[in-house]
């Protein structure tokens, strides 16, 4: 591939998905387009450049962005945010007038874990929430994985990752080698397509946003930008939380860490409702 395909191709992710791809992901793009190549029936990585060029080339450029999305995820990862979920979950429902349903996004869900962790939370407390309503909103820009999150059905691997047995026997049901999520679990969660580098005001207001393990792959002004976003769609008394290797310091004043605590972010106070 010469060095002026993939500046193309990189800027198409970049301006598409926000993904930066560096210099030394020449490789990647190889063997993650491969399938895509053979498919298209084109010849080599130059030849994508330059169809993409091309008029009619939109439907194209989402599939070579799709493909170049790392869609790891596991139930309950890293632990500690569904630990504060079960504590912050009660506060935020005594806090809500009757009838109103606690609103919760997956923002980048990948294949629905993160999601479907926050509903077997919110089912093992339902007691403790009164019966209130809990409903999740799971988005990604990766249509195939929001296809394998609203099936919900899990491979063996998966559900041994981070998932207590406990829960997979009371919350799945075996189907040979997989797992199927039980249907009132599933009922709790919405899947749609949402890029985050698009306008997040239709979605609404949540009461908490989990945004983790996607931000890693963007530039410091796309974090910004994107952080300030979920700033404005969280309710002052909820919480943003994000994976353990991001962090909203020095990318916006509009999230500060909750004391205490890792990867738990509070909207600013003055500017919680702008935006
Ligand atoms: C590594 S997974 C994280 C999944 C889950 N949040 C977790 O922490 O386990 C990152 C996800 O971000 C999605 N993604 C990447 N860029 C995106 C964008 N601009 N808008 C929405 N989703 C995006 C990918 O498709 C992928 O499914």
């Amino acid at each position: 591939m010469t060095p002026d395909s993939f500046n193309f191709l990189a800027g198409l992710v970049k301006a598409r998905s926000g993904i930066v791809l560096t210099a030394d992901k020449g490789y990647m793009l190889e063997t993650r387009l491969g399938a895509l190549l053979r498919r298209e029936n084109i010849p080599g990585l130059d030849a994508l450049a330059m169809r993409l060029r091309g008029p009619m080339a939109h439907a194209l450029a989402a599939e070579v962005v799709e493909a170049l999305t790392t869609n790891e995820s596991s139930f309950f990862r890293d632990g500690r945010p569904f630990e504060h979920l079960r504590k912050l979950l009660p506060r935020l429902a005594a806090a809500r007038p009757p009838g109103q349903a606690i609103r919760i996004w997956s923002a980048a869900c990948s294949s629905g874990q993160e999601a479907y962790s926050v509903a077997m939370v919110a089912v093992e407390l339902a007691t403790q929430l009164g019966g209130r309503r809990v409903d999740i909103l799971g988005t990604d820009i990766s249509r195939e994985m929001l296809d394998r999150a609203q099936d919900g059905v899990f491979t063996q691997f998966e559900v041994q990752r981070g998932l207590p047995v406990t829960m997979l026997v009371k919350h799945f049901r075996q189907e040979g080698t997989r797992w199927r999520i039980a249907p009132e679990l599933r009922a709790m969660v919405r899947w749609q397509g949402f890029n985050l580098l698009d306008d997040a005001r239709a979605l609404g207001r949540f009461d908490i946003v989990f945004c983790r393990n996607v931000l890693i792959y963007f530039d410091a002004p796309t974090k910004s930008r994107v952080l300030a976003a979920l700033a404005g769609r969280v309710a002052t008394d909820g919480v943003v939380y994000l994976g353990g290797a991001e962090t909203v310091l020095g990318l916006t004043d509009r999230l500060t860490p909750a004391a205490g605590e890792r990867g738990v972010y509070e909207p600013a106070r003055a500017t919680a409702r702008a935006g």
